[in-house]
């Protein structure tokens, strides 16, 4: 009973996002009793519908694509009669008058503006909000990446937007905060004293990181070919991910403590530049190959592609961290489309022990590991070794998985927007990124992209369906690691 009674204003309503994700996140919400029944959900967008029309589309969509054990005919006929839609010109201050006559006489509500829309129209949205009055206190913006594709062009959107909504009141996501297994990463740090004492370089000799995805470009182009794996990928999921591994136990999960925590981390690592970029960075491209069964086609050879992109869809990087709990342990991260298969997991690789008292012949003493897997499967495993069972002569050791399977027994999880959205609607910035967070991540990431259009240096190829090109396994076992295979 204490929900919050909201508008939830959704630019962008009839673009893919707003369809396949926010939508079903919102029906979930509502559905689990989070949000105050007398909500109410803005759809805007260009298109010309009715909110009829539009509430066939959302219903359609989800008869095909998002219907799931958890759907219920009469919540969704519920759902969907809180829905409004209204077709605006978004660069059109005038047009938003029709918005304006929604919102008037729900003053009492909480206004949440989510921009699911290109980031070229941020500003211009929150301009037109500001001069028709839509900007009450409780006011919120979310922002969708990507935010810019560099730091300079990522400061003019920030600026744009932070002259109409303070900080506090601007949220921009990062998909992979909202998904329950990275909040776990949380959980598992610090609630576990076990891990505390050996989380640093006296025990742990690497530690890598790997999203990999099987998919291709799904139809996006123009999107993708301006951005590539390092700005899609690297330079916020991937870094957000380092960042919960590695930062400092913030003193609580307040937001602004949290964001603290991993600003220090991207601030501390090592740039990579010079002679290094060629040693510490690998980029690839994919041609064509076999994904699951099916021939699929190069990058060069998508849908509205064209043949002399330089683009990569691969990226592999050893990163450093120079403070003083990381000195010297190297983080690999991996991410690349069209890969063998779609997993995203972190291994914590820890130190050889200094002495072994077994005997040598036939006994290899491996490095214990922590793998944590986020998806799509979610598991938490420990490597260790152990006696072989039995009277063997002169104790046999092999390694074994104390494995936790947190899926098995876990309830439907939820989708990483419905995690977010609600955590807007609660006003609780904890797992949304801080300008200064996103600003910090930019600096790292452009270093790279810079250098290496500077030193001219091309993605390699790879074949669809595979691990990525070789350099990538000779950029770790250049440093004697491999990367870990299950
Ligand atoms: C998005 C990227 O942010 O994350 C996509 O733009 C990528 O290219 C997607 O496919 C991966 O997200 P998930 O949740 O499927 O791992």
């Amino acid at each position: 009973d204490n929900l919050k009674k909201c508008d939830i204003i959704i630019f962008g309503a009839h673009g893919d996002l707003a369809l396949r994700k926010l939508m079903p996140a919102l029906y979930h919400l509502h559905q689990d009793g989070h949000i105050d029944e007398s909500s109410r959900i803005i759809g805007v967008s260009r298109e010309k519908l009715s909110t009829k029309e539009y509430s066939d589309l959302i219903s359609e969509k989800f008869q095909t694509s998002f219907k799931d054990e958890s759907y219920d005919e009469k919540i969704f006929q519920k759902f969907i009669s809180t829905l409004i839609y209204i077709s605006i010109d978004l660069t059109n201050e005038i047009e938003y008058k029709k918005l304006s006559k929604v919102l008037k006489g729900h003053e009492d509500k909480e206004r949440i503006n989510y921009l699911s829309t290109a980031p070229s129209l941020f500003g211009i949205i929150c301009k037109n909000l500001a001069q028709m009055k839509l900007i009450v206190p409780t006011s919120r913006v979310v922002l969708e990446k990507p935010i810019g594709n560099n730091l300079a062009s990522s400061q003019v959107i920030n600026d744009e937007v932070s002259k109409y909504f303070e900080e506090s009141a601007i949220y921009r996501i990062d998909h992979y905060l909202g998904k329950d297994t990275v909040q776990n990463i949380l959980a598992l740090r610090f609630s576990n004293m076990l891990f505390t004492p050996i989380w640093n370089t006296q025990y742990i000799d690497h530690i890598q990181i790997t999203v990999a995805e099987s998919v291709g470009l799904e139809g996006r182009w123009d999107y993708y070919n301006n951005y590539g794996a390092m700005r899609d990928m690297i330079q916020n999921h991937l870094l957000q991910l380092l960042c919960l591994i590695t930062m400092e136990p913030p003193s609580t999960l307040d937001g602004d403590r949290v964001r603290d925590e991993k600003l220090k981390v991207i601030r501390a690592l090592r740039f990579i530049e010079g002679d290094d970029l060629k040693l510490k960075t690998v980029r690839g491209q994919y041609g064509s190959g076999v994904s699951g069964d099916k021939s699929v086609p190069g990058y060069l050879e998508e849908d509205g592609g064209n043949s002399n992109s330089d683009t990569e869809t691969f990226v592999a990087i050893r990163a450093d961290i120079d403070n003083w709990r990381w000195h010297g342990v190297p983080i690999y991260l991996r991410t690349g489309k069209r890969m063998s298969e779609r997993y995203s997991e972190i291994v914590i690789d820890f130190k050889d022990i200094p002495h072994s008292i077994f005997p040598k012949g036939g006994v290899c003493i491996d490095s214990n590991k922590l793998v944590i897997r986020l998806q799509p499967d979610e598991s938490i495993s420990m490597f260790i070794m152990n006696k072989v069972p039995g009277l063997n002569e002169g104790m046999k050791l092999r390694q074994v998985e104390l494995d936790l399977n947190i899926s098995e027994d876990a309830p439907r999880s939820p989708d990483a927007y419905e995690h977010l959205l609600l955590d807007v609607v609660r006003s609780n910035p904890t797992l949304f990124m801080r300008r200064d967070e996103v600003e910090a991540a930019w600096v790292w990431a452009d270093k790279i992209i810079e250098g290496w259009k500077s030193q001219g240096i091309k993605p390699k190829s790879y074949k669809a369906g595979t691990c990525g090109p070789s350099s990538s396994m000779a950029l770790i076992e250049r440093d004697g690691r491999s990367w870990y295979e299950k």
